[in-house]
């Protein structure tokens, strides 16, 4: 999926040629191709780009200085962002909501506007970074915690507290422990308004309010869903573990990305749930117990927090729904889209038509899936729409390597013809195991062949009534997905839809790993090599622009890697956000373990070049860019801003009005926890020019975050802040 400028313009259509050339373009670098010119007339530069840790051919730098410019670099412990910026945190975790507190690792971010320069702030808390929570809690929350007792009980870090007798010491620790990590995940809604000075402030209304992970324990705050799973949520026997709950669901984590809907509503995704509920499930749709997820903790982590409160697995991995300005919503998880590590959700709402509604599972091997209603769109205000998801169906994606794609529904109808090992990077596919329920791995062909013959369709692979095995197929999506041929995709993030109907795609990562594969025919960086690690953002477009179109076009729109390899310059790009002049904001998510590991030579001890893998230290830390997505630097990628220390910035939202950037800072000091006295190291890093002559570079890196206190030994706190123009002009045009 190389970029290839021919393909991609003739991909995008001869309107490309005539949009406006985009304007987080620096001038400088703006190119002569005088028909896009023509469409940037009046407009100027928007920002000068931020200088990151290696030479960018969209840094405005000359060639020749590559190398004097970028022999020493420092990384900053803060929001770095460019000249005539600024930012300010609007709550960080363990500020008060309503109730509860500001919870950790915020990610998905929604702005609704309720009346001028005011509206509902959502928020979604993904997970918790488990050493650095645990270093970091009673500072910040003001509370202590038996971590050492319990970690001293754990055999291997491991506890199965739901086998525990009520009332038991080491079970009560557990549930406290448990019950603090939940209250740090789930969603948020907060009012905020703009002063007259640019500033956004809470107002604090009473409607303020969390949903959490163990809402239900709370009240009775249950979450609702709709759908076929709910059939197999209400069965009082089957072959796995039933809660006794019905429909009612206790609560809601994993809330990675997000989507807002036109009428104003949010949909937040349950992604890595699996770290926190079983994730296998049987043929009826049914969990495996909660002691196949134990509680887990250890020095680094803290997970299986599920376990002591019995939570069901099944009812985990969906996509939620909110309406922030309803002070009596605790969500709504729609069952119909589905059951996966769901990242992301973008909605194609066209007056007249079905509503489509598109979703990821990040997970190496996860699949591109949509949901299309059986209902109409009326009206794109009317809040009745949120109905539409309680019918249609499912559908996963196949994509083809000359450009073309299609759906296939997941019904029981539909026909078992699993995805080929030998097609996959990796060779390991993942497919429903029967008849003891969960999944196996199959790593050649011939096992796929023998599966299908032994399941013809669906329906031999799952059990109950017709709406039953309907909802278990929804419940067990990724493994029906993979039994029924869709394709498996390099760890899919965020989805957003374009002004002209098209969906852009962040695929994080091309690399194979215990989960499964990318499709290599499919999935190639530079040169048609595979695996590629760094991504790419790839373009959909369903054919005749219709939400229900069973086919469509694909094409790489960007990807990332070295300048002089090919690439744009980032690595695994993950939220995807569009202003309002069509320029595609991403923000990216290298894991922690890679940032600014030190590169000191690109081959290793037998003389070959060393794994991407190996050398993504270059890149430094997780970043935020602009991508023009018109105009002869369509696919080109600008460097706005740098986080702090160990994070990812996640959540890019713009206001209506284009002003501010509200962006979440997630994980600050996730592997170091809190920077010590301002400390320190210096580290060596072999880079390249942008015309691929190596070099060494000397870089300052700090050691842990004092994220966004700033002050020495502060701890490092996940933080959502508005950025915006010290003139108050619109963020991409002055
Ligand atoms: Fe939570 Fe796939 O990022
Ligand atoms: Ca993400
Ligand atoms: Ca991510």
């Amino acid at each position: 999926m190389a970029l290839k400028r021919r393909n991609l313009l003739l991909f995008l259509g001869a309107s490309a040629a005539t949009v406006a050339l985009s304007s987080c373009l620096p001038s400088s670098r703006r190119v002569s191709n005088s028909s896009a010119q023509a469409g940037s007339q009046g407009s100027s530069l928007s920002f000068k780009p931020v200088k990151g840790p290696i030479p960018l051919t969209t840094d405005g730098a000359v060639l020749t200085k590559q190398v004097e410019d970028y022999s020493r670099y420092e990384v900053i412990d803060d929001l770095v962002l460019p000249e005539g910026f600024t930012y300010e945190v609007i709550g960080a975790w363990g500020d008060k909501i309503g109730d509860s507190r500001f919870g950790y690792n915020n990610d998905y971010l929604s702005f609704v506007e309720t009346g001028t320069n005011e509206g509902w702030l959502t928020i979604n808390f993904e997970y918790i970074s488990g050493g650095t929570w645990m270093q970091t809690y009673p500072k910040v929350i003001g509370k202590s915690l038996p971590f050492e007792e319990v970690k001293a009980a754990a055999t291997e870090g491991k506890i199965n507290a739901f086998a525990l007798p009520e009332g038991d010491r080491l079970k009560s620790q557990i549930q406290a422990i448990s019950r603090e990590a939940l209250v740090d995940l789930g969603l948020g809604a907060i009012a905020i308004r703009q002063t007259t000075d640019g500033a956004w402030t809470r107002t604090n209304s009473s409607s303020d309010r969390r949903i959490t992970g163990i809402s239900g324990l709370v009240d009775n705050r249950y979450l609702k869903a709709t759908g076929p799973a709910t059939a197999v949520f209400r069965k009082s026997q089957g072959q796995g573990y039933i809660d006794g709950l019905g429909d009612r669901i206790i609560g809601t984590f994993a809330n990675c990305a997000g989507g807002t809907t036109p009428w104003g509503t949010v949909l937040s995704a349950e992604e890595n749930f699996q770290d926190q509920v079983p994730e296998p499930v049987y043929a009826d749709g049914t969990s495996f117990a909660p002691k196949t997820s134990p509680f887990v903790i250890n020095n680094e982590n803290i997970g299986g927090l599920g376990n002591v409160f019995g939570l069901a697995g099944n009812k985990y991995g969906w996509m939620v729904e909110v309406d922030p300005a309803n002070p009596n919503d605790y969500g709504t998880k729609h069952t119909w889209l589905g059951r996966f590590r769901h990242e992301a959700v973008a909605f194609k709402a066209v007056v007249g038509k079905p509503l489509a509604v598109y979703s990821g599972c990040d997970r190496r091997g996860g699949h591109i899936y949509k949901f299309v209603s059986q209902g109409r769109v009326k009206d794109l205000k009317d809040k009745a729409n949120s109905s539409l998801m309680s019918e249609g169906m499912l559908y996963a994606a196949i994509f083809e390597p000359n450009g073309t794609g299609r759906w296939i529904a997941l019904a029981p109808k539909t026909p078992v013809n699993p995805v080929l090992p030998s097609t996959v990077e990796g060779n390991l596919v993942t497919l429903p195991q029967r008849p003891e329920g969960g999944s196996f791995e199959i790593k050649t062909d011939a096992e796929a062949i023998k599966f299908k013959q032994q399941y013809p369709t669906l329906n031999d692979l799952y059990e109950g009534s017709p709406i039953e095995k309907q909802g278990a197929i929804l419940i067990d999506a990724h493994y029906a997905a993979n039994a029924a041929g869709a394709t498996t995709t390099a760890r899919p993030e965020d989805t957003v839809l374009a002004a002209d109907g098209s969906l852009y795609i962040a695929f994080t990562s091309g690399s194979p790993g215990s989960d499964g594969g990318p499709d290599k025919r499919v999935f190639q960086g530079s040169k048609g090599k595979s695996p590629w690690e760094y991504g790419w953002i790839v373009r959909l477009q369903e054919d005749g622009g219709d939400p229900a179109a069973m086919t469509f076009r694909w094409a790489s729109f960007a990807m990332g890697g070295e300048p002089a390899e090919g690439g744009a310059g980032f690595s695994n790009p993950d939220n995807l956000e569009f202003d309002g002049n069509g320029n595609l904001w991403m923000v990216t998510d290298m894991s922690t373990s890679k940032h600014n590991q030190a590169v000191s030579s690109r081959i290793d001890g037998e003389g070959k070049p060393l794994e991407q893998t190996d050398i993504q230290g270059i890149f430094g830390n997780n970043s935020i860019w602009c991508i023009p997505t018109s105009g002869s630097n369509a696919g080109n990628a600008y460097l706005f801003g740098i986080g702090p220390m160990e994070c990812e910035t996640t959540g890019p939202f713009f206001s209506p009005d284009q002003r501010t950037l509200f962006l979440a800072v997630q994980h600050p000091g996730e592997n170091s926890g809190i920077r010590k006295d301002k400390a320190l190291q210096m580290r060596k890093f072999i880079i390249k020019t942008t015309d691929g002559k190596e070099f060494e570079q000397e870089r300052q890196v700090p050691l842990g975050s004092n994220w966004p206190g700033k002050g020495a030994n502060d701890p490092p706190k996940p933080a959502v802040v508005a950025i915006r123009r010290l003139d108050s002009k619109a963020i991409s045009i002055t």
